[in-house]
Formats: C-alpha cells, structure tokens, sequence
C-alpha cells in the first residue's frame, strides 16, 4: 500500500474494504450452511444481505470521491475466512461446539471490520468528506450490530457447547450432596436437548 496523504490512506483503505466485502458474500452462505443453529443461520443470512448492500455503499463512497471502485486484496480478511473454512471443513465435531466456532470466527471478522471502518469514517471526517463519513458510519453501526447480534447468540451456544464440561461442578455438587456422592451416584448432568 502506498499513500502520501491521508486521502490517499482513505482511498486506498476503501479498496481494501471493498474486497474485504467481496470476499464475506462469497464466503458467508457456506458458514450459514454449516451453522446446526437455526438463530445463528438466520444472523448469517442476514448478514449475507446486509454485506451485499455495503459493497454497493462502497461503490458510493468511491463515487463520492471521485474514484472508480477498485478491490485491493485484502489479505486479513482472507486470512480470517481461511479459519473459518478450515472449521466448517470439520464433519466430526459436536454441533454445538462447531456453531461456538462459527461464532468466534464470524465475531473476528466482524471485529476487522469495525476497526477498518472506524478507521475509514474517522479519516473521511478529518477530511472534510461529510457525505463520506455518514456512509461509512452507517455501515460501522451495522457491524456493530452485527457483532452484538452474535453475542446474543453465543451465550446460548457457548452454554450447550460446555454442557457437562465445567470444572469444579462436580465437587460443587459433591458438597451439597454427600449422601448422594456416596451412595456412588451416575451421572447427573445430561446435554441438555438443542
Ligand atoms: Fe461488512
């Protein structure tokens, strides 16, 4: 990346941003395929459009400027979607624990994208490019909500994930119980049905 201003920054920034986008609408239908939760699959598939609609917003922004819109690999986002192909290529992993990692990987990239285009909006507001700077907000808001719509999700998830997994439970149960621990008690604790 070259740049001798910060509107060269910004500009060559939002090439960046543009593939980055290009990149998610092709990757995003396999994580909501691969997604057992029906919450996490529809998030995903919204997203799907939500991502559709940003690239559009790009090519404004880029119009704004007068530049043509052009991607520029961007070669984070493509190292964020290779983990999370690599998980979705697993087919022995438990279904809950698999949707915790879809999750965690749809959060990192979301994560890279707030600060790509907190970035981008901060600049273009230094810049005097208002117009600009609102564009790049409302696509900023919507990652965030994004980010937030997968934390709802995961405190769900995360807890199937674990079910039966919990350190220390066990002793816990241990000491409300002694009459129980010694009678030499099965398993009490079952996967809760998804
Ligand atoms: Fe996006």
């Amino acid at each position: 990346m070259k740049a001798n201003s910060l509107r060269e920054l910004l500009v060559e920034e939002l090439k960046d941003l543009y593939d980055a986008e290009h990149q998610l609408i092709k990757a995003l239908p396999k994580m909501a395929e691969a997604a057992s939760s029906e919450d996490l699959r529809a998030a995903i598939e919204e997203h799907l459009e939500k991502t559709e609609q940003q690239a559009e917003r790009l090519k404004q922004v880029f119009s704004q400027l007068d530049e043509s819109p052009k991607a520029q690999k961007c070669k984070g986002m493509e190292g964020l979607i290779k983990e999370g192909t690599d998980i979705i290529k697993e087919d022995d992993m438990d279904p809950e624990v698999k949707d915790a990692a879809i999750i965690s990987a749809a959060q990192r990239v979301e994560h890279y994208e707030i600060a790509g285009y907190g970035c981008v909006r901060t600049w273009a507001n230094l810049l005097g490019e208002n117009e600009v700077a609102s564009l790049l907000e409302q696509t900023l808001e919507e990652e965030k909500g994004a980010d937030q719509t997968l934390t709802q999700i995961a405190e769900e998830i995360n807890v199937e994930a674990g079910a039966g997994e919990v350190k220390g439970e066990e002793a816990e149960e241990e000491e409300e119980t002694p009459a129980t621990a010694r009678r030499g008690r099965t398993s009490s604790r079952r996967k809760p049905a998804a």
